[in-house]
């Protein structure tokens, strides 16, 4: 263990967790816990396998994540440590040369345990020195708790009579989770809270682990459009159909990414079909800055406040469809093209009951987005002064910077 600083003098019962860890969860570290307990241990060191460079793609995250992933884990445990020494020997990593070398590093009076699935057990055989090893060890087999154990229970007998070895089997409820599931889960884009430390969520959101073969994120726009079932009426749900599509094409036509853009135009009015009093008061308790406009016109909220629910209801993390959702329906200066080409998709998709100057602005959305903006913006303004309602200070900015860019045809 070269390059480790495990801190294990003194300790005279050390027990190794050895996993993928891809990503680890609570099910290791509930057992791991136990185990430490149970067995009276004085230090737990998970210890993330090693893997062949061929076996890595980008649903399977690397050594390093491995192993960083495992440390944030652990470090809230003073029993627990992580060795790097399987990802850091070169070739073919082997149970029995790890003990070995954790044997070299204790005094002679340290007992050594190895914490494995009970499968792992009955397989113990075509591991390398396989007899040396559960002399070299105690075993404890964590499974869960439907597992049979009837081969296990053989097997472990016949162990015990051929090579004297000690093997212990503890049921671990917490098993239940699995590495697969939560990969697939992040693969799907469902929420993996509460299966993990937040910590590794968090890792895994910031590192963009376990998505495509590109590293991008993919959104469950199914289970999207499912709850956005639930959250909008009818006739606002096949408004928000209308959005999308329009947002994918401009998103095509402007080099913008078509997912995000989807994504965002599917949720552009999640908040819409709140109550304006249910609306002020989740404004409030997600610290929405609610100013007079806001106050005297309650639905502009729901472009604010979309923010905030998609993050929370549906799991949106990424800042562009965040921001994209928030101004689409007072636009602001200087947008970016996310932001615009959601603003106009509201405006413009097929839907929309016909007005005079829609086809015009949307024939323009085509051709010059910032063009088509001002008009958005100059007919959306004109409309609700008209109805005598009050222009947001970021419509009136926007509107001043938009007919500055096309009268100065300065597009900076
Ligand atoms: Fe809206
Ligand atoms: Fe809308």
């Amino acid at each position: 263990m070269r390059n480790d600083i495990l801190n294990i003098k003194n300790c005279k019962r050390i027990a190794v967790m050895g996993g993928t860890f891809d990503p680890i969860h609570y099910g290791h570290l509930v057992a791991a816990e136990t185990v430490r307990q149970e067995l009276d241990i004085d230090k737990v060191i998970f210890i993330p396998t090693g893997r062949p460079p061929h076996k890595i793609n980008s649903r399977l995250a690397s050594d390093e994540h491995r192993y960083l992933m495992t440390v944030l884990a652990v470090v809230t445990n003073p029993h627990f440590d992580v060795s790097r020494t399987e990802i850091d020997r070169p070739g073919t990593t082997y149970t029995i040369d790890t003990i070995r070398e954790l044997r070299k590093k204790c005094s002679d009076d340290t007992e050594l345990f190895f914490i494995t699935g009970a499968d792992a057990i009955n397989q113990i055989l075509t591991w390398k020195d396989p007899e040396v090893l559960l002399k070299l060890c105690h075993f404890v087999a964590v499974t869960r708790p439907d597992s049979s154990t009837v081969k296990f229970t053989e097997n472990v007998k016949y162990y015990k009579e051929k090579f004297g070895a000690d093997i212990t089997m503890l049921e671990i409820p917490a098993l239940a989770i699995s590495s697969t599931d939560i990969r697939k889960r992040v693969f799907e884009n469902k929420t993996i809270k509460y299966l993990l430390p937040e910590s590794v969520e968090q890792y895994i959101i910031n590192n963009s682990l376990y998505t495509d073969d590109t590293g991008k994120k993919t959104y469950n726009t199914d289970l999207i459009n499912k709850k956005l079932r639930h959250a909008l009426t009818e006739q606002r749900y096949l408004h928000t159909q209308g959005v999308a599509e329009m947002a994918v094409r401009l998103a095509g036509i402007y080099n913008e990414d078509k997912d995000k853009a989807r994504v965002a135009a599917l949720l552009h009015d999640c908040a819409k079909c709140i109550e304006n009093d249910e609306s002020l008061r989740l404004c409030r308790e997600y610290g929405v800055p609610l100013d007079e406009v806001l106050l005297a016109q309650p639905d502009l909220c729901h472009s604010f406040l979309g923010e905030k629910v998609a993050e929370n209801d549906y799991d949106i993390s990424d800042k562009d469809i965040l921001s994209a959702i928030k101004y689409h329906t007072t636009g602001h200066a200087a947008m970016t093209m996310l932001e615009k080409i959601i603003f106009i998709a509201d405006y413009i998709e097929f839907g929309r009951k016909n007005f005079d100057g829609l086809e015009e602005t949307r024939n323009t959305a085509y051709e010059d987005i910032d063009k088509a903006v001002y008009m958005c913006l100059k007919q959306t303004i004109d409309f609700n002064r008209k109805k005598g309602r009050l222009i947001h200070f970021l419509s009136l900015e926007a509107l001043n910077y938009y007919s500055n860019i096309i009268e100065k045809g300065d597009k900076t």
